[in-house]
């Protein structure tokens, strides 16, 4: 390789790990063309706030895996070197780094484009997710702070507990700053639709991947609602099945919890 070519990605790699503040008016320090991650393609930055914990670290493995990610910034107050030096071994292409404390969320959220937040506690046996509120409504607020300051136009999924209610604390922290952008403000469900596929699925007796369930609502018990009216291939259930159903995909997360 020419030495010119050579020192232009060794400037390309360390302006990832070692991002600067960014300028006045400036969203992304990082422009995504100069965003190639050790040779691979340009893409997505993206920052897991909480990686360190249960869903933060599969979150974060499957990040490393995604071919669009170019650069992936973990971030959380315990326990980010090790599981950013441990995902940073993956043979993909995304640039991996570490951020550990408050002090240094800043860093962590500069730049970002999507911003991943599984932070804060999950339930235990007998607790419902509005338990969680006092806690994680704090967690969330101060994270969501610092998004507002550091990267106001990146996209933010909310993973937290109880989703219900921290998208909409998510939501007054931005229009208390000015940022707030409904089409980039996402709280995850996607798990009462992967619970409702394999439920349904496991009812007719077909293969998951053939069943598509929507749920629509919210994202704890009754607040949860499976169209079953709606399953595709088109089908129908018993009065006794729609109840069965039901309640096991809104239950979905206590079944879990209580083993
Ligand atoms: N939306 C969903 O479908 C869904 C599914 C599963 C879990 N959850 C929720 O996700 C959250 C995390 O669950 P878990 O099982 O990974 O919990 P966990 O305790 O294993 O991990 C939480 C992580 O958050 C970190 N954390 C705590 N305070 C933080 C802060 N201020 N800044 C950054 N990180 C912080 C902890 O250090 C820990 O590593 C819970 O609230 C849980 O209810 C949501």
């Amino acid at each position: 390789m020419q030495s010119a070519e050579a020192n232009q990605r060794i400037a390309r790699i360390s302006a990832h790990l070692n991002p600067s503040n960014p300028q006045p008016g400036e969203n992304s320090i990082l422009k995504r063309a100069e965003c190639r991650a050790k040779g691979g393609a340009p893409g997505f930055k993206v920052a897991i706030l909480g990686a360190a914990g249960g869903i933060g670290q599969p979150l974060s493995l499957l990040m490393k895996m995604n071919p669009l990610v170019s650069v992936l910034h973990l971030y959380d107050v315990v326990n980010t070197p090790g599981v950013t030096a441990d995902i940073s071994h993956m043979d993909t292409g995304a640039v991996v780094k570490g951020f550990l404390g408050q002090q240094q969320l800043e860093n962590a959220l500069t730049g970002m484009d999507l911003i991943i937040i599984p932070a804060g506690v999950p339930r235990k046996p007998g607790m419902t997710r509005d338990d969680l509120f006092n806690i994680n409504a704090g967690i969330v607020r101060t994270l969501c702070e610092g998004i507002a300051k550091c990267c106001p136009n990146a996209i933010v999924n909310l993973i937290s507990n109880p989703v219900n209610s921290t998208v909409p604390i998510a939501a007054e922290v931005f229009k208390k700053a000015g940022t707030y952008e409904p089409k980039k403000l996402l709280g995850v469900t996607t798990l009462d639709v992967v619970r409702a596929n394999t439920f349904v699925a496991e009812v007719l007796g077909v293969d998951p991947r053939e069943v598509d369930v929507p749920v629509v609502g919210g994202h704890a018990g009754v607040t949860i609602l499976p169209l079953l009216s709606q399953v595709k291939p088109p089908c129908s259930f018993t009065a006794e099945e729609t109840e069965y159903l039901t309640k096991r995909i809104q239950d979905g997360g206590t079944e879990v919890v209580q083993v």
